[in-house]
């Protein structure tokens, strides 16, 4: 009898305590949740829009790359939103209706993924949900020169605070796409070369994390950044011009018909050149 109760009360001790873990675990996790929400969670929210996202949009202050987003809580599926802040490229790449309607209304601009944690954009929706309004557009850069963009871009000019030449990292529009570097992104469709709003608070302020390593400590002047923008805006709507590529394609053709031709030429005689002497041979054996 003392002997059963002995070994039924042996594994009460571990159970007991677990329990109690769990429900001090349960505890402080909804006290800390209850205490997180919903201020701080907005206010985090807020920090993050200005840093990685006024580039491109304002609330309530009407489209600048991308749409206005006062009442996109209300306009969008929750599920949705939550998933197109935390990877639009993928959304995009998946064939979604929503996102490939507005793609084509923002020209063909795809919003970058910014490489947010789940927890960033729960604060995210938390203040755009909340009624919160910024003003338009902040930065604006003085007149630019594409001359000296592409000086600038593939390393004939220096920086002045001795930054890195992009093409180390970056093609746009075909140039550097052989031998330049494929580090980065091309810049071609990048959301960020279609404003110069987005381009210049991107660039004085990179919130991604390569690109804030470099610019951080060695950041561009505000004419540098004009420069670049020039360049990089131009270059960009010229790959996207149709005449071009039909150009392209057409020299493609042209190229590659004179190529056959000159093949044509060169290894027809050589094989005629074989053939006929076989031929001749062959003929002379039949008549011995
Ligand atoms: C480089 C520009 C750029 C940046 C930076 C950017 N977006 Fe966008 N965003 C766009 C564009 C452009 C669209 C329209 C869809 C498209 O073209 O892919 C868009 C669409 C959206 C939409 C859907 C709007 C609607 O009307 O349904 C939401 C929501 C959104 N962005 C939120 C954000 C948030 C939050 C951030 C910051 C974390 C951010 N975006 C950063 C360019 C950008
Ligand atoms: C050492 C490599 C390196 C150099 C040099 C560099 N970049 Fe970048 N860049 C990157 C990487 C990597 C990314 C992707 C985001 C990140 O990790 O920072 C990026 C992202 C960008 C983006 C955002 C693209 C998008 O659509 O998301 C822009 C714009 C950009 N770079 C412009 C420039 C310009 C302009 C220069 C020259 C002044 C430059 N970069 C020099 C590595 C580089």
């Amino acid at each position: 009898m003392t002997e059963s109760v002995e070994r039924l009360s042996l594994p009460k001790g571990p159970a007991l305590l677990l329990v109690l873990l769990a429900a001090l675990a349960f505890l402080t996790l909804a006290t800390g949740v209850a205490f997180a929400q919903p201020s701080a969670q907005a206010a985090d929210g807020e920090a993050l829009f200005k840093e990685k996202c006024v580039a491109c949009h304002t609330i309530g202050g009407g489209k600048l790359v991308g749409p206005d987003l006062q009442g996109v809580t209300e306009r969008q599926d929750p599920v949705w939103l939550k998933q197109w802040i935390l990877a639009p490229d993928q959304v995009l790449a998946s064939g979604d209706p929503i996102a490939t309607g507005l793609f084509k209304e923002y020209n063909n601009v795809p919003m970058p993924n910014l490489g947010l944690t789940p927890d960033q954009v729960d604060a995210l929706l938390a203040y755009l949900g909340g009624g919160a309004t910024t003003g338009g557009a902040g930065a604006e850069l003085p007149a630019g020169d594409a001359v000296s963009g592409k000086a600038y871009f593939v390393g004939d000019q220096r920086f002045s605070n001795g930054g890195p030449h992009c093409i180390s990292c970056h093609s746009v529009a075909g140039l550097g796409s052989l031998g330049g570097g494929n580090l980065g992104p091309d810049l071609t469709n990048s959301g960020y070369t279609q404003s110069e709003t987005a381009f210049a608070s991107f660039i004085s302020a990179p919130s991604t994390q390569t690109m804030n390593s470099i610019w951080a400590s060695t950041p561009l002047t505000l004419q540098e950044q004009a420069d670049l923008y020039a360049f990089l805006s131009k270059a960009a709507i010229q790959q996207r011009e149709p005449s071009s590529l039909l150009q392209i394609a057409l020299l493609a053709i042209l190229g590659a018909a004179l190529l056959i031709a000159l093949a044509n030429l060169y290894w027809g005689k050589r094989l005629r050149g074989v053939r006929k002497p076989m031929v001749e041979r062959a003929r002379a054996a039949a008549k011995r």
